[in-house]
């Protein structure tokens, strides 16, 4: 089985972090996003992994490299607009030949992995396997209708849902969904749908094995759930220090420090992530909080919020909570002080602050 990683898309209800990144490598315990599809698929013995790019190309190649340092073999399939999934598989037809793959949504993180669903396609007749899971909010997804664990019909957010199982952004195809992929037609957002691909499946008479996912699920589309990717992952980690903290520091709970990291006269309550090379000093880092490498956070309280690299963070008067600060971010206190500070700010933005 070969696996296929989409990486392409626009990320715009991620902006204004992704005019100038990829969505697939916004950090989520300090760890691209894509970074834990990627490895979703390695565990589960795939060696052979195509990623489907857009205009972000560059970045997406420069992060992920050629698979060695994973022993992994990756090709890069470049997609020359953003047509659809059912387009993408198409466009990686060269690449999977006669192969089965699962395909893995970039932007999407499934926390208990999925070694066990790819074994269980593996041992089946099945020319497709989807996951499905419950959301409150059924319209922003592919949805599902089942009938005795059977699909009964799959639908493309749909404005009045007749279920609430979405469709999970990792699928299991054999051959057989580029058939189907040639026969559909573009949909409103004049996108070859991969829900309509595998309706048609259906239509054809073939087999679609539904799998409804108990464990944690996040498409990370959005900030509330790029943060709540952080937590959940954060909340797994196991806390480390290979960094200098010193005593008149406190952590409290589980807290990782990267090597470089300096720690002096701070209160760290974990989870949280101290990336490689950043100082925090005469600060407060609360739970479920990521700041990633060759940051300083200076004289500051920071909780619930993911920062980017080379961030720099000083004289804050007030937390800043439920944070996504992008690269080389600059934010230090001028005068008046707010209740809250509620950022969602670009890469190379610099605030200052009344
Ligand atoms: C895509 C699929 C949708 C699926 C979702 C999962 O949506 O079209 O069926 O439920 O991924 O993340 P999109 O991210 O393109 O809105």
């Amino acid at each position: 089985m070969k696996g296929l990683i989409l990486s392409g898309g626009t990320g715009t209800r991620l902006r204004p972090l992704t005019y100038t990144r990829a969505k697939q490598l916004v950090p989520v315990a300090n760890k691209p996003v894509l970074f834990y599809g990627l490895e979703a698929i390695l565990a589960s013995g795939i060696r052979d992994i195509g990623i489907i790019v857009g205009d972000t190309c560059r970045e997406i190649m420069e992060a992920v490299g050629d698979g060695t340092r994973w022993g992994a073999k990756i090709t890069y399939i470049q997609q020359d607009a953003p047509l659809g999934l059912a387009h993408a598989v198409l466009t990686a037809r060269d690449y999977l030949k006669d192969d089965s793959f699962v395909m893995y949504l970039g932007d999407n993180l499934i926390l208990d992995g999925i070694t066990s669903l790819v074994n269980e396609f593996r041992n089946s007749k099945a020319n497709a396997q989807i996951l499905l899971a419950k959301v409150p909010n059924p319209q922003q997804f592919g949805v599902a209708e089942l009938d005795n664990n059977t699909i009964v019909r799959l639908v493309e957010k749909p404005a009045d849902p007749k279920s609430d199982l979405a469709l999970v952004g990792v699928y299991m195809f054999d051959k057989s969904i580029f058939s189907a992929s040639e026969r559909i037609k573009p949909s409103a957002r004049n996108e070859l749908e991969i829900t309509d691909a595998i309706q048609e499946l259906i239509n054809m008479g073939l087999k679609v094995d539904p799998h409804i996912v108990n464990g944690w699920w996040k498409d990370t589309g959005k900030l509330e759930d790029m943060l709540e990717a952080n937590r959940m992952v954060l909340d797994r980690l196991k806390p480390v220090n290979q960094g200098e903290v010193d005593d008149k520091t406190v952590i409290d709970h589980k807290v990782v420090i990267e090597e470089g990291a300096v720690i002096q006269r701070s209160y760290l309550r974990g989870p949280a992530i101290i990336g490689k090379n950043t100082k925090i000093i005469d600060s407060y880092i609360g739970p479920f909080t990521s700041i990633q490498s060759d940051s300083i956070v200076r004289n500051a309280e920071i909780e619930h919020s993911i920062v980017c690299e080379h961030a720099r963070i000083e004289d804050i008067g007030v937390r800043i909570e439920d944070s996504l600060i992008g690269r080389s971010v600059e934010l230090r206190k001028t005068d008046v002080l707010p209740k809250a500070y509620r950022f969602v700010l670009g890469d190379r933005s610099v605030v200052g602050i009344l």
